[in-house]
């Protein structure tokens, strides 16, 4: 079955007629050839494809492109270009924030919305375990961006970038 769906992306306007199956994912790399957002484990495990969907983070390997009709996504290109690097995307180059690289789009999607969560007070399970904690400590970090795998495990060197981004 196809449907049509009106969507914006990175500030463009599109309308596409999708298989009903079509993920995100797969909608965003195939049909926009938008391929800043990676596919790891297509099954919502790695964070690879993390997306900023109406202000918040979403796995789009996991949701249906058809059931963001009216939405305004957010991708690594909508955040930064080669020539003009995004600051958290400046920040993991200074930190060695990535190895393989393969992660770091996700990454950086998922921490631009953490950090807007963060700002706006979206309790985290760090946040409600450690109520002494500072809201941008390594822990609460740690536990915000803990949806997104990096299999070379730069983990350290991402939080540092966070840090320093977030100021
Ligand atoms: Fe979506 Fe791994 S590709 S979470």
């Amino acid at each position: 079955v196809t449907a049509r769906v009106a969507l914006r992306v990175n500030g463009q306007r599109y309308e596409l007629d999708l298989d009903t199956r079509t993920t995100l994912l797969d909608m965003l790399r195939e049909h926009l050839r938008l391929t800043g957002t990676k596919k790891g484990c297509d099954q919502g495990q790695c964070g690879a494809c993390t997306v900023i969907v109406d202000g918040r983070r979403i796995n789009s390997c996991l949701s249906l492109a058809v059931m963001h009709e009216g939405a305004d996504v957010t991708t690594i290109e909508g955040l930064g270009t080669p020539e003009k690097l995004h600051p958290l995307q400046a920040a993991f180059v200074k930190h060695d924030g990535y190895q393989c690289g393969y992660c770091t789009p996700g990454q950086i999607c998922s921490a631009v919305a953490a950090l807007d969560e963060i700002r706006r007070g979206v309790p985290s399970h760090a946040s409600a375990d450690l109520d002494a904690q500072p809201l941008l400590s390594p822990a609460e970090l740690r536990e915000r961006m803990s949806g997104n795998i990096c299999r070379c495990g730069a983990y350290s060197n991402i939080i540092e970038a966070i840090t320093e981004y977030a100021g």
